[in-house]
């Protein structure tokens, strides 16, 4: 890579952001598509309103939003899309005349994933355990494809009850008559009145997230012999305490590395107004692997 005095720059902010994988993704793009930019880790402090006016100012042209200002950023930006709003964080600005503009990529990241790997939630039963902003997002996902229903257990029930109210709402207001009289919330010890015998299961806690590696957030076996698909929103270990409850009771389970590479992608694509090609995103995946 050789950075000149026309190299667009691209950064990620957040707090900490020492163990971040998207330097690695984005510049391995840019090298493989030959595009002219670099993209690097800045460690946020909680002025965002100084650090998204500076950057804007030396006109940085895309920025990456991590823990925890994904939702505390959005009163900086000129705007945002309009599911990045129902879901109240953002994960990617975008450079615009008059400011950011702010995505949700995570969401769309776990969009491509589900299509790639042929998983439909239209008309499942779907399972989300926790109720944190990664399990909001994804909540918001599966309401937007009218499941069947949507199950919510976590440990502080109020937090899933009101998830649980805002997509509700929005079911009802994206005209889904039926779906918020299917949206539940249980307690771990519930869990064995979940809906459904083929379940679609989101694993959006960070127990089992390394040094915690075989650990889970339920560890029901009778639940699991209801689950067909489980994905963990976890990519470290490659292989969680979760996804061998699913494989061992006979589902299929996936680790959120794909999710994490795909809302790069979708990043990507959003700032440079390109398509990355296959073989790039098989690269990169090697690569991370
Ligand atoms: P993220 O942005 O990654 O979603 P978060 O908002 O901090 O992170 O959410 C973490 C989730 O993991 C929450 O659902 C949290 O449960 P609470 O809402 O009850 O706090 C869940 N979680 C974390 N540690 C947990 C533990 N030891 N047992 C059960 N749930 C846990």
């Amino acid at each position: 890579m050789e950075i000149n005095g026309q190299t667009a720059v691209y950064g990620i902010i957040g707090n900490p952001i020492k163990h971040t994988s998207s330097p690695a993704i984005h510049n391995h793009i840019s090298q493989a598509m030959g595009i002219d930019s670099v993209y690097v880790p800045f460690v946020a402090n909680d002025d965002l309103e100084a650090i998204t006016t500076g950057l804007y100012a030396l006109g940085v042209r895309g920025i990456n939003v991590t823990v925890p200002y994904k939702s505390d950023i959005m009163k900086y930006l000129r705007g945002n899309e309009d599911m990045a709003g129902r879901i109240g964080a953002v994960n990617t600005l975008k450079y615009t005349e008059g400011g950011y503009y702010g995505y949700n990529t995570d969401i769309l990241g776990l969009k491509r994933e589900l299509e790639e790997e042929n998983i439909s939630l239209q008309g499942r039963d779907i399972v989300i355990l926790g109720a944190g902003g990664a399990a909001r997002a994804v909540a918001f996902l599966c309401a937007s494809v009218k499941p069947g229903s949507i199950t919510i257990i976590n440990r502080s029930g109020d937090k899933a009850r009101r998830i649980r109210d805002d997509i509700a709402a929005y079911a009802d207001s994206e005209g889904m008559s039926g779906l918020s009289s299917n949206i539940n919330v249980l307690t771990s010890d519930e869990v064995c009145s979940v809906n459904g015998n083929d379940l679609i299961v989101f694993q959006c806690t960070s127990v089992g997230l390394s040094p915690g590696d075989d650990e889970c957030v339920m560890n029901d076996e009778a639940f699991y012999s209801k689950v067909a698909v489980g994905v963990d929103l976890i990519y470290k270990p490659s292989v969680t305490g979760f996804m061998k409850y699913v494989e061992k009771a006979g589902g299929r389970a996936y680790n959120g590395l794909k999710m994490l590479i795909y809302q790069a992608v979708s990043a990507y694509e959003i700032w440079n107004d390109v398509l990355v090609p296959e073989a790039v995103i098989r690269e990169v995946e090697r690569k991370l692997k």
